[in-house]
């Protein structure tokens, strides 16, 4: 794919389903008692994953575009696969239902493709433990067998900031007798509990020394209703950045998730000077959603370093975030993401690796990264077959010095597969 320099992206674009929200749809809807209609349902590669296992796994989905229709079977009403689920490329699938499937009555196997199944599942495979979960894996990877069993409740603090660990635990908690309690140091996005209150589960929130602590009873029933799923605001992240950094862009987003434990890429994007609106503010199925307007142009930047507890807020945006730094008066440095080097790809290396390649100066951390003020130069940009990756990257090439080529393009498929004919229909 060949990236030429724009002058400003100019319009109004629907931007695709959230990732998050979409996954959680797909699974609880298919574990709740009666009908749900899931709308704007995000049809890319990841979360059609998650329908896919679900659907091996006996729940009854249709779909029509992004329209998903599932007959719930309730929460014992899942059977066994035949065949392991393959959850692809997609951690957040792999992750999430093996908590649902630690207190089934039958085993399930899980694999995935060759970078998920270089990523940790020991993350989730540890905490799962003193819930009576039996799961094996070699090596702490996928494949992962899940032998059902019955689970009891249990009170884990988490030790990595992680939603989908958090997830996976409340998923387990479901299935326990008891009440379990998951305390989460540092927050990470709250889909999963808004979910779970959303359809009718026994959870609450207490925050105590700063630490959330969820508990949801064992004994709760999921009653089914209908989601709608927001725009996605990390998919919406490329445009803004890609919008801010040409003048002249004015650029408006309709409808999209304004999840507070989501949302720090706007307050970034306010704080170096970027007009960003929101209009008509609302909640839809339990999310606050807003229509975005952005207008192009960077004033006085008041930060450079984001560390600490907004890194998880902004975890799959710090591949744009860089992009962004080049086009900021002080660049831009990011500490404390270490968990960046076990995502779809090591994300801290392929940023380092695809700036030099555009000749901006870069300092490699082992939890980050300083990205120094420059031009960048036209490219040949290798996405290591990381969708975020592909994508910062193509914004990158609208400011550069010269044509950029995207080696793997086609990355964009896991969470935003009609990414480069959207960029096309605003870029003027
Ligand atoms: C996700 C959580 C994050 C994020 C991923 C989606 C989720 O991962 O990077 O894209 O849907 O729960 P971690 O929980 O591993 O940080």
């Amino acid at each position: 794919m060949k990236i030429t320099p724009a002058n400003a992206l100019c319009g109004r674009l629907v931007l695709p389903g959230d990732k998050s929200i979409s996954h959680r749809a797909a699974m609880l809807a298919s574990i709740a008692n009666g009908s749900s209609r899931i709308t704007n349902f995000l049809t890319a590669e990841d979360c059609l994953s998650t329908l896919g296992c679900m659907q091996q796994l006996g729940a009854k989905a249709t779909r029509t575009g992004t329209t998903v229709e599932i007959a719930g079977v309730g929460k014992y009403g899942l059977t066994p696969s035949s065949t392991p689920l393959d959850c692809g490329n997609s951690g957040t699938t792999a992750r999430l239902i093996t908590g649902l499937l630690a207190g089934q009555r039958f085993e399930t196997t899980l694999i995935g493709d060759d970078s998920l199944s270089k990523r940790p599942m020991d993350r989730v495979m540890r905490p799962l433990k003193p819930f009576g979960a039996e799961i094996q894996a070699t090596d702490g990877k996928l494949p992962v067998t899940i032998s059902g069993t019955p689970l009891k409740a249990a009170n884990v603090t988490l030790d990595v900031a992680s939603a989908q660990v958090k997830s996976c635990l409340l998923l387990a908690g479901l299935y326990a007798e008891g009440r379990t309690t998951v305390v989460e140091p540092v927050q990470t996005r709250d889909h999963t509990e808004r979910m779970l209150e959303w359809l009718g589960a026994d959870i609450s929130i207490e925050v105590r020394h700063n630490a959330r602590h969820i508990t949801v009873d064992g004994n709760s029933e999921l009653t089914a209703r209908d989601i709608s799923v927001p725009a996605d605001i990390s998919s919406a992240a490329f445009l803004l950045v890609a919008a801010a950094c040409l003048e002249g862009s004015h650029l408006v987003l309709p409808s999209v998730g304004l999840n507070p434990t989501r949302k720090g890429v706007l307050d970034i994007l306010k704080r170096c000077g970027v007009q960003v609106g929101i209009d008509n503010e609302r909640e839809v199925s339990g999310e606050p959603v807003g229509d975005l307007i952005i207008e192009g142009g960077i004033g006085r930047q008041e930060l450079s370093l984001l560390a600490g507890p907004i890194i998880p807020n902004i975890i799959d945006e710090i591949p744009i975030l860089a992009v962004f730094g080049t086009q900021l008066p002080n660049g831009i440095e990011i500490r404390d993401a270490h968990e960046l080097r076990v995502k779809e790809t090591d994300r801290i290396r392929a940023v380092v690796e695809d700036l030099r390649r555009m000749e901006i100066k870069v300092d490699e951390f082992d939890d980050g990264f300083r990205v120094y003020p420059g031009q960048p130069k036209g490219a040949s940009i290798e996405t290591f077959g990381d969708h975020r990756i592909a994508m910062a990257f193509a914004v990158a090439g609208l400011f550069a010095d010269g044509e950029t080529t995207i080696e793997g393009h086609e990355a964009c498929e896991i969470s935003f597969p009609s990414f480069f004919d959207a960029l096309k229909s605003v870029v003027t």
